[in-house]
């Protein structure tokens, strides 16, 4: 009987250990810092990722892999550097612009920088809209866009950003670089964006707010 006491208790500390390591990692990355390169954000993106200007996209929620993406093509200057808007809105710009920002970053500081974004809380911004072209842009997106942003773009499981509750002003600034071909863009997407008049992305626009709110 004693024998298979001991053997009960060295069963539970085996089973114990693989247990508490992964709570302990767990709790590690729920009250993770953010790394340090993340304080440089905070003055553009907001506190928490979540932008209150309207010409600088909220962050916080959106998928890890997309928020990846968006880092290694902004270090590979894969879509537009945003010079002007970083000397307009920083009082001393960390760097010239987003491209310049990312240069610096290794392939493990952009996932940890991802990792810290995509795990807290997204929140839309509180933005009124025209119900007519709203519904204009969701027949649009209906038929051009909802098999890869589906449920009004609100999903950041999509791994395409999370549109609903976006700002405005940066949705139509995007929409018109994926038209030009400044910013990179899977084939069957521009497919579909080079044949948005700016009409149709006023009113993409309105509708991906409308969804937010
Ligand atoms: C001086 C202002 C500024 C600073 C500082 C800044 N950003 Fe940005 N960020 C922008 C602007 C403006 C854009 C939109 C660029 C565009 O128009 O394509 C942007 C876009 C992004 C995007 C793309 C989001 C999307 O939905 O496509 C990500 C991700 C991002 N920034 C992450 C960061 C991170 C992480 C930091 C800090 C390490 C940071 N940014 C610092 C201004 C800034
Ligand atoms: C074939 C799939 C596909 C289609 C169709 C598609 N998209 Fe996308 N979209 C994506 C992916 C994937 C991304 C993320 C790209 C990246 O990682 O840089 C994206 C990104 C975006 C972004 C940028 C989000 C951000 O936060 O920066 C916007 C805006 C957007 N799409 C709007 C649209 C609109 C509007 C349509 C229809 C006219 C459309 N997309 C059609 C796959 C698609």
């Amino acid at each position: 009987m004693h024998t298979s006491h001991a053997a009960v208790r060295e069963q539970t500390r085996f089973l114990f250990w693989p247990l508490a390591i992964l709570l302990l990692a767990n709790a590690a990355s729920v009250w993770a810092e953010a790394p340090v390169e993340a304080e440089a954000c905070a003055s553009c993106h907001g506190e928490k990722g979540i932008s209150r200007d309207g010409d600088i996209p909220i962050i916080a929620g959106a998928s890890n892999f997309f928020l990846e993406n968006q880092l290694f093509l902004f270090r590979d200057k894969g879509r537009p550097c945003a010079g002007e808007l970083f000397s307009q809105r920083a009082e001393s710009p960390p760097k010239p612009d987003h491209c310049a920002l990312a240069a610096d970053w290794s392939d493990d500081d952009i996932a940890k920088i991802a990792g810290y974004f995509s795990a807290l809380p997204h929140q839309s911004a509180e933005q009124s809209f025209d119900t007519e072209l709203a519904q204009i842009g969701k027949a649009i997106h209906e038929r051009s866009c909802d098999r890869c942003h589906a449920e009004g773009g609100s999903l950041a499981l999509d791994d395409a950003g999370i549109l609903a509750g976006q700002w405005r002003p940066y949705l139509i600034r995007t929409l018109e670089s994926f038209r030009a071909g400044e910013r990179w863009q899977e084939e069957k997407m521009a497919d579909a964006t080079a044949k948005l008049s700016d009409d149709d992305i006023k009113a993409l626009a309105e509708y991906y707010v409308s969804v937010g709110q």
